[in-house]
């Protein structure tokens, strides 16, 4: 993270003794990253954080549930509000694609989750719809519908959906999920430039103190899941201070960044991990050229596979190909996308009557390596989808074939 925070109790010094009303020494506890070298907080326990007493391997059929290359090649469209509903953010993930650097799960939950750390890497939770308190060890953060939040590596903390559940898109990266360097100073102070700063970025209100003994705690590691139940609850933090905490950034808090001609993705772009990007659509003047055309041209990023979640608004550069809120696109490095024919021509049409705002919101992640799929996809697929350009542009599709793959 950015910047300092700091929360409840602290002592006037790093490493100094520091005891409770009690006389008993708080047991200090270092949460930092790439050993001792990057971010890092300093949080004061009531209980020793290292006391467990037992630890069982949990199966995790996500995990090893298998993956299947985008094969034959072909955009895709998935259907999220078409599959099943409950359970908690945590072990009711529904996997929907993953590479070694990422994986991007669905979650429709309306139950609390047991206390998490994944230790595998940082979390990025983005909330279509409903709302959630986020509980950690640095805190309560209430969370609603339009926030990302930033679950550091290691972080204790579960999620309490309020009533009515919540949708969510989950993104586990295999390393730091972080705001983009170049929006940063040399020290990490966000630029003029950047969309965003430190006042939209919300951190815990404050310590989270929980009695218990015997609390288990589901651990993510690259090896599956574990059950370790800690001889205390791990809510004992009375105060903490540093860089690295978790922390919730609204997508209705960024700032979009227009030109006169259409501007690319990059603009758009909310956090990077290792090896992918997370951009935010949002709600912005068309780009107001007289000659403009405001839409998106047909793009290839040889490089890369874009996964599009689309979660507000009304999109007018893919009308007819089935897309709808909720739903998620797959369009492949191997395939040229962009909008549906005719859109462009409906675009124009709409600024010379007066349209100058879109209202569109969707959240973007761009992979450096190919998505393999999973099953969540496979269950939620449109097998139209491919073809819907063609379609548009000639009315039919004589040789259609909807050979989806292998699963499919
Ligand atoms: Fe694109």
């Amino acid at each position: 993270m950015p910047y300092y925070r700091a929360a409840g109790e602290i002592p006037r010094k790093r490493h100094v003794r520091f005891r409770g009303p009690a006389g008993n020494f708080y047991a200090e506890e270092l949460m930092g990253e790439e050993g001792f070298v990057s971010d890092s907080s300093l949080l004061y326990h009531q209980h020793p954080p290292t006391a467990i007493v037992k630890s069982e391997g949990l199966s995790d059929s996500a995990a090893h549930a298998p993956l299947l290359p985008n094969h034959p090649l072909l955009p895709r469209h998935f259907r999220t509000q078409d599959l099943p509903a409950g359970g908690d953010l945590v072990l009711g993930r529904q996997l929907m694609m993953a590479n070694d650097d990422v994986r991007i799960s669905f979650a429709a939950a309306d139950a609390d989750s047991e206390l998490y750390r994944n230790s595998a890497g940082d979390e990025a939770v983005y909330l279509r719809s409903g709302s959630a308190t986020f509980e950690s060890v640095y805190g309560v953060i209430e969370a609603r519908a339009g926030d990302y939040v930033i679950v550091p590596r290691g972080t204790i903390h579960r999620w309490r959906p309020a009533g009515g559940g919540l949708h969510a898109l989950v993104v586990e990266a295999r390393g730091h999920i972080r705001p983009p360097r170049r929006y940063l100073s040399q020290f990490g102070q966000f630029l003029e430039h950047a969309p965003y700063c430190e006042r939209d970025l919300r951190g815990a209100a404050g310590p989270l103190l929980a009695d218990g003994e015997d609390v288990p705690v589901i651990v993510r590691t690259s090896a599956g899941l574990t059950r370790l139940t800690y001889a205390y609850h791990p809510f004992d933090v009375v105060g903490w201070d540093g860089y690295l905490y978790p922390y919730a950034f609204n997508i209705a808090d960024f700032e979009p960044i227009v030109k006169r001609t259409h501007a690319p993705p990059p603009v758009h772009q909310t956090f990077e991990g290792p090896n992918f990007v997370i951009c935010s659509f949002c709600p912005r003047p068309l780009d107001f050229d007289p000659e403009a055309v405001p839409i998106p041209y047909n793009h290839h990023n040889v490089d890369s596979d874009e996964m599009m979640y689309y979660v507000a608004g009304d999109y007018s550069a893919r009308k007819g190909s089935g897309v709808g809120l909720g739903s998620i696109t797959l369009h492949p490095s191997g395939f040229t996308h962009g909008p549906q024919p005719g859109a462009v021509e409906a675009v124009i049409e709409g600024v010379a009557a007066g349209k100058t705002t879109t209202d569109e919101t969707a959240v973007m992640i761009d992979t450096f390596r190919p998505l393999l799929l999973a099953g969540g996809a496979r269950s939620a697929e449109d097998p139209e989808y491919a073809w819907s350009w063609t379609k548009a542009a000639r009315g039919n599709v004589s040789s259609e074939s909807a050979d989806l793959g292998p699963g499919f």
